[in-house]
């Protein structure tokens, strides 16, 4: 591919959005690459998931101005919903997807971070949504996903100003949940990704769906839809043997990594 890496390392696939000269922008090739690797993801061995930027001053700058410049309101929609499906696909994806911001991560870089699980940054990280200085809204799910990360007052007032703020004040308002020396971040992302891979796949899935799925209904369905999930994992090896070995008194035993089933 031309502007999407893609690494397993153990049990943890890392993305990297390479498009170093436009500040890894997107534009349509970029989210082509993206949705095709995520497609090839082999979720028999990778239990976690990575996405980061290439180099050090940007995780992605945004959508591609130039790309969008000229567009259509008919192929500004159709752009938006290239964007939005592939972002979609990321946040619904069956294992968690760890953001790891290692600079501006704006408009559609903003967005695409917070369609992950769990977003970490660097010290030089800058996060907004500047769409609205451009003339348009932020259109790969930043009007919806903000609200729901920061709350509704924080996010209109981030998205009206267009005022990027830096990784403390992402820190603060819950936008991220740590920050850390740039040479550090990607070590921290791989380590949580590892300490995620470690645990049953099937119940970290299940969390997952629990969590998301929950999330878009009513306390009485969500409470509805963890019960199937928690029963699931009932009758599972992981499930048996989890328990199992938290049961057995033998103080010496050496905990055997979960399986896939
Ligand atoms: N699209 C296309 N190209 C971009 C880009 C973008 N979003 N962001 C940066 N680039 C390009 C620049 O045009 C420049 O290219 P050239 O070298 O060919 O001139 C290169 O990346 C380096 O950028 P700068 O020279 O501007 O670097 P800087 O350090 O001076 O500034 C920056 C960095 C503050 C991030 C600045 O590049 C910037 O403001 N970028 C645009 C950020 C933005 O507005 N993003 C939102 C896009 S709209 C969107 O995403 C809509 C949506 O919701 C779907």
């Amino acid at each position: 591919m031309e502007f999407v890496l893609y690494e397993v390392k153990g049990q943890v696939g890392i993305i990297t959005i390479s498009r170093e000269k436009a500040l890894n922008a997107l534009n349509s090739t970029v989210l082509g690459e993206l949705d095709q690797t995520l497609d090839n993801v082999d979720l028999d061995t990778v239990r976690c998931l990575i996405l980061t930027g290439a180099g050090e001053k940007s995780f992605v700058a945004g959508a591609d101005i130039g790309e969008m410049s000229t567009l259509t309101k008919a192929e500004g929609e159709a752009f938006g919903k290239k964007g939005n499906d592939v972002f979609r696909k990321l946040e619904t994806f069956p294992i968690p997807v760890i953001a790891a911001v290692n600079g501006f991560a704006l408009g559609g870089g903003c967005e695409i971070s917070m369609s992950c699980d769990i977003r970490i940054c660097s010290e030089n990280a800058v996060f907004g949504q500047p769409e609205v200085g451009l003339g348009i809204t932020p259109g790969f799910g930043g009007t919806q996903r903000l609200a729901r990360l920061v709350g509704p007052g924080m996010a209109k007032q981030m998205i009206y100003t267009a005022r990027n703020i830096k990784a403390d004040e992402a820190l603060r308002i819950g936008l991220v949940n740590a920050v850390y020396p740039q040479e550090e971040l990607m070590a921290a992302a791989e380590k949580m990704a590892s300490g995620i891979a470690k645990n049953a796949p099937i119940a970290v899935r299940n969390c997952k769906k629990a969590i998301n799925d929950g999330l878009e209904a009513d306390m009485d369905q969500a409470i509805a839809i963890e019960e199937k999930l928690f029963g699931d994992c009932f009758e599972t090896e992981d499930q048996k043997y989890g328990m199992a070995f938290f049961l057995d008194k033998n103080k010496d035993k050496v905990k055997e990594p979960f399986k896939n089933v």
